[in-house]
C-alpha cells in the first residue's frame, strides 16, 4: 500500500472469466492462451489486478472433484507468478462454485480467502475497492436432469441479505481514497437478450425500467467503475452517473450480444484481453484501455474520479 502512496500514478489491470483447465481442442488451445494473457498482463507490471471469476470451468457436475483439483493446480501454475508480483483482488463467477452445495469455500481458499466471507472491501493507494459475490442462491440444481444449468448461471443482488446489509454500511462510510471501484461477476447493463441471466435485484432492465438494488447503492456512493465480466466480451456502458468495463474473455457466452445492444454501451468487441486504467493524482484522471491479445488497443477513454460525498 505505502509504495502506492507516495507514487502519483497507480495502475490496476482488470481480468476475468479465465476458466484455466479446458481440454485443447484440434481448433485452439484455451489455456495457453490464458498463459499468454497472463504473461501480458505481468509484463504490464501493474500495482494490482481485479480478477472478476470464473478461474475454472467447474461447478456443472456433481462428480467433478478430481477434475476441479486438477483445473486449480493448473490455475495456480498460471496465475501465480502473477499473484507473486503483485496483489490480486478477487469476485467470485458462477463457476467458482462447488457442487453439490454450491459452496464457495474451495473457491476461497484457492484465492487466498480461506474461512472468510467472498465479499469484502479494499483499498490501495488512492483506490478503493468492493469485491461483490453476486451468485444467486435459489437451492441446488440438477444441469443433468434439466438438460441445462441456467440457474447456476444466474446474477443477483437481492435486499436483505448480510451482503446487502454490509455494503449499505461501507459504503455510508467516509473514504479517503479518490477513486472508488466495485467489481462483481455479472454486469449490471446488458443486451436484452440475456436479462434472463440476472435478478431484476441486479439488472437495469430498459423494458420495465427498474434499475435493480446494486446499481442506485452505487450512484449514491459515487463509485466511478464497476467491473465485470461473464459473457466473454469487451463491452464499456457509460451510464450517465457510473461506467460499466466488461472485460472480454475466450469464445462469446451467449450469441446476440453484440447484436442488442445495452442502451449505455459505447464501445465492444469480441476478443479475450485485459483492461488496463491508470489514475494520475496530478491531474486527477483515469484513463481506460481495453487491450487485445495481440497488444491492439481495442478501446479507450478518459474519466474524472466523481469524487466522495462524505470524504473523511
Ligand atoms: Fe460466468
Amino acid at each position: 500500500m505505502a509504495r502506492s502512496a507516495r507514487r502519483s500514478i497507480t495502475r490496476w489491470i482488470h481480468v476475468t472469466d479465465l476458466q484455466v483447465g479446458q481440454v485443447p481442442s484440434d481448433v485452439d488451445d484455451h489455456d495457453a492462451q490464458v498463459e499468454e494473457l497472463i504473461a501480458r498482463v505481468r509484463a504490464e507490471k501493474p500495482d494490482f489486478v481485479i480478477n472478476t471469476g470464473d478461474n475454472t470451468p467447474g461447478a456443472v457436475d456433481d462428480d467433478e472433484r478430481r477434475f476441479i483439483a486438477q483445473c486449480w493446480r493448473d490455475f495456480h501454475r498460471i496465475v501465480d507468478p502473477l499473484a507473486s508480483e503483485c496483489p490480486i483482488f478477487h469476485a467470485p463467477g458462477n463457476h467458482d462454485q462447488s457442487r453439490p452445495g454450491r459452496s464457495l469455500d474451495l473457491y476461497c481458499r484457492h484465492v487466498g480467502r480461506a474461512g472468510k466471507r467472498a465479499y469484502y472491501a479494499a483499498n490501495f493507494g488512492d483506490i478503493s475497492m468492493v469485491m461483490l459475490d453476486l451468485l444467486m442462491r435459489v437451492g441446488e440444481y440438477n444441469a443433468r436432469e434439466v438438460g441445462t444449468c441456467r440457474v447456476m448461471h444466474h446474477g443477483a443482488f437481492p435486499p436483505g441479505t448480510a451482503q446487502h446489509r454490509w455494503l449499505r454500511r461501507h459504503l455510508s462510510r467516509p473514504r479517503q481514497a479518490r477513486v472508488s471501484i466495485v467489481a462483481g461477476h455479472w454486469p449490471i447493463f446488458m443486451s436484452k437478450y440475456v436479462y434472463h441471466a440476472t435478478d431484476s435485484s441486479l439488472r437495469h432492465d430498459e423494458l420495465t425500467g427498474q434499475s435493480g438494488v446494486l446499481l442506485p447503492m452505487l450512484i449514491e456512493a459515487r463509485t466511478d467503475l464497476y467491473l465485470c465480466g461473464h459473457h466473454h466480451v469487451y463491452e464499456r456502458s457509460r451510464h450517465p452517473q457510473l461506467m460499466q468495463v466488461m472485460t472480454g474473455a475466450d469464445k462469446i457466452a451467449w450469441p446476440g450480444l453484440m447484436k442488442r445492444a445495452n442502451r449505455f454501451r459505447v464501445a465492444s468487441d469480441y476478443r479475450i484481453g485485459y483492461t488496463r486504467f491508470a489514475f494520475d493524482r496530478q491531474s486527477n484522471l483515469i484513463r481506460g484501455e481495453a487491450v487485445a491479445l495481440d497488444g491492439e488497443i481495442m478501446d479507450a477513454w478518459t474519466q474524472k474520479p466523481r469524487g466522495s460525498k462524505n470524504r473523511g
